[in-house]
């Protein structure tokens, strides 16, 4: 099973795939993640990334998909039933190219979880965003406490803000989540993949629907 999560920054994309690969087992591809460990382990990858990365930019296509088709084509081969991709595609060319890569594998995405949250939203979620410096697990300093001010619930590690978590950041990250992201909602549309669920919820109601529209699933 191939699932892409689309939803603006701070949707609720991380928690909900953590939550979901456990729960069916499948392996968590989040584009985010990866791009913060080729940062932290300062690869040329993680420099090139940097400056877009911390100004709310998007990456260069061509970096991405050359990051992201290896891990996608390979995965699923292990005891996984599948993936879970989070955060990847994000625009038009990132999905022909996915699909491309996936029909050369005699795979394709079967369904497409597009979480909508209303903006207004958004920045309060990822301002009040802190995410374990081992694991990357996120957690709210509001609606999502760890047990235990400032680390992680599951190993203990301290928790950060990250250094794209600011305001004036996040404000240009849902700029260009409108610009450049929201338009594979028509993509997936046309191609009957693409499934809305409303991220206002609590966390607990939006798992809820996610696996509701999972077990709906005929793969
Ligand atoms: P990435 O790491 O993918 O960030 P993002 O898409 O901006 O998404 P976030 O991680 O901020 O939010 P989320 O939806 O995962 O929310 P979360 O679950 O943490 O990308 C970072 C950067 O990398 C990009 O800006 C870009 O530069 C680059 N990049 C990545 N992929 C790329 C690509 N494919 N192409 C080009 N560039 C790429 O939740 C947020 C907070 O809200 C948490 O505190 C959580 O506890 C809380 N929360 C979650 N759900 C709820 C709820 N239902 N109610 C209340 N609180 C909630």
């Amino acid at each position: 099973m191939i699932l892409v999560f689309l939803g603006p920054p701070g949707a609720g994309k991380g928690t909900q795939c953590k939550i979901l690969a456990d729960k069916y087992k499948l392996k968590h591809l989040s584009s985010g993640d990866m791009l913060r460990r080729e940062r932290q382990e300062e690869t040329e990858l993680g420099q090139k990334a940097q400056e877009y990365m911390d100004s709310g930019q998007l990456v260069p296509d061509d970096l991405i998909v050359a990051m992201m088709s290896k891990e996608i084509t390979g995965a699923g081969g292990d005891s996984s039933a599948g993936v879970i991709l989070d955060g990847f595609p994000r625009t038009i060319n990132q999905a022909q190219e996915l699909d491309k890569a996936l029909e050369a594998a005699g795979k394709n995405v079967d369904a497409v979880l597009n979480l909508e949250v209303d903006d207004g939203m958004l920045e309060n979620r990822i301002t009040g965003r802190r995410s374990c410096s081992v694991c990357g697990a996120a957690y709210h300093i509001m609606f999502n406490k760890p047990k235990k001010d400032g680390l992680c619930d599951k190993d203990g590690a301290e928790l950060v803000q990250r250094s794209d978590d600011t305001a004036e950041v996040v404000r240009n990250r849902i700029r260009t989540y409108h610009e450049q992201t929201a338009p594979l909602i028509s993509y997936y549309q046309e191609k009957g993949k693409n499934r809305t669920i409303d991220g206002n919820q609590a966390i607990d109601d939006v798992t809820d629907a996610m696996c509701k529209e999972i077990d709906g699933l005929s793969c």
